[in-house]
């Protein structure tokens, strides 16, 4: 017999019923006590470190690899190990975390680690103000009077977008070769990036001195990727709630791509809300499809509300106007400026702001032949248009068109 829909729902809720046993272990920050597939990556990044426990400072380090494929997961870990085992040793040694994702300026990622090294007020190191060689000048001096051995890690190092200006890549240098100025203590580098490409945007100068040591994190392969989400199973959902058709299908989206383990394990994740939003009692391949299609709408919406209100009004021109030219999408987008109430920008402007938005890849662009009337760029959208309405619903301004 089955059941009233409402009452399973809340007869669920009521008796705590979910299919999942420790969610927790699906998220992104979690470290997991089994690192798979990595006993290469662990070793390397450890024996790099190794001189920090004889009292000789460890070379720079560069590790790069393409995203999920574990390196802040190996980095974090071998970091933990380390301090664990100097907690209580007779010289100190210090290990200092920053992500540029979330720091973006150099100023603010050399704050945090001042913070970490335990320059904690505003007057010992203010959030803005100074030149960013006095902010570098107060961690020295810190390092130098405790003797302390630091290594500092940048994850994310890409998104430094100063890294190739002037002053910032001046600064990162002296970071780099901070030791030759250091009497007393010492300061390791190490730099983790997702983006293959980045070397070469590097200043040689930083580049040889960040990459005195250089690990490369490869992809996983389908099977890797298989037996991480397995591991992750046993912690996460209750016993025999996924699939192993599911897990399969989970292994090979993830995998044949470049092998992302973060992708793989958010793609169960959200497989596993569904399946039990649905009130399904497992997780079916089903479900992982629905959840491929949810985060790659995710993905798409906030991009699509990371745009300012003229670039959503000429997308939204594009979408009325579909296949049509420059001048068309033009006089679309005069349109709905009129209706809500904004002040048009030139055509000039908005035909920079089209090859602007064409260079994301959300619109495209098509020379088309016209006899004697020469040639002209037709543009369409790449994205559904509900999408795009449902994403643009969000914004006020944009309410009456919507
Ligand atoms: N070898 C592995 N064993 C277990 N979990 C892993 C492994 N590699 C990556 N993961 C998990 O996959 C996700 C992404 O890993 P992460 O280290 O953040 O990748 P990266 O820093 O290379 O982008 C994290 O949740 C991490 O715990
Ligand atoms: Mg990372």
């Amino acid at each position: 017999m089955t059941r009233d829909p409402i009452d399973k729902l809340l007869d669920d809720a009521a008796s705590g019923k979910s299919l999942f046993k420790n969610r927790e272990v699906l998220h992104f920050t979690f470290i997991p006590n089994m690192v798979l597939h990595r006993d290469d990556e662990q070793k390397k990044v450890t024996q790099s470190l190794i001189p920090l426990l004889k009292k000789a400072r460890p070379s720079n380090l560069l590790i790069y690899g393409k995203p999920g494929t574990g390196k802040t997961l190996v980095v974090k870990k071998v970091l933990d190990k380390i301090q664990e085992r100097v907690k209580d040793g007779s010289f100190p040694i210090q290990l200092l975390y920053a992500n540029a994702k979330e720091e973006t300026t150099l100023y603010g990622l050399l704050v945090k680690f001042g913070r970490q090294l335990g320059l904690a007020s505003q007057k010992e190191l203010p959030t803005t103000g100074l030149s960013i060689s006095e902010v570098f000048n107060r961690l020295i001096a810190v390092i130098e009077k405790n003797a302390l051995n630091t290594v500092f890690v940048v994850d994310e190092i890409d998104y430094l977008a100063e890294l190739v200006s002037k002053t910032g890549k001046d600064v990162f240098y002296s970071l780099t070769r901070a030791n030759e100025r250091l009497k007393k203590g010492s300061l390791t580098l190490i730099g983790i990036s997702n983006d293959l490409t980045f070397k070469e945007r590097l200043d040689p100068r930083v580049l040889s001195s960040l990459s005195e040591e250089e690990i490369v994190f490869t992809n996983y392969t389908v099977n890797q990727i298989k037996e991480i989400l397995m591991d992750r199973i046993k912690e996460a959902f209750v016993p025999h709630i996924v699939d192993p058709a599911a897990l399969n299908l989970c292994a090979a989206m993830s995998g044949q791509e470049h092998g992302d383990a973060r992708r793989a394990i958010d793609l169960l994740r959200v497989a596993g809300e569904i399946a039990e939003r649905e009130q399904s009692d497992i997780v079916k391949e089903d479900q992982i499809r629905k959840a491929s299609l949810k985060m790659e709408e995710d993905k798409e919406t906030t991009a699509l509300n990371s745009y300012p209100l003229h670039e959503k009004l000429l997308i939204l021109a594009v979408m009325k106007a579909n296949g049509t030219t420059t001048g068309e999408i033009y006089h679309s987008y005069k349109n709905l400026c009129k209706i809500t109430r904004q002040k048009e920008l030139t055509q000039r402007r908005v035909t920079q702001m089209l090859s602007e938005i064409e260079m994301t890849g959300l619109i495209s662009g098509k020379i088309v032949h016209q006899g004697m009337h020469g040639r002209t760029k037709k543009f369409a959208l790449t994205l559904n248009p509900n999408t795009i309405k449902k994403a643009f619903k969000e914004d006020l301004a944009l309410e009456d068109l919507l």
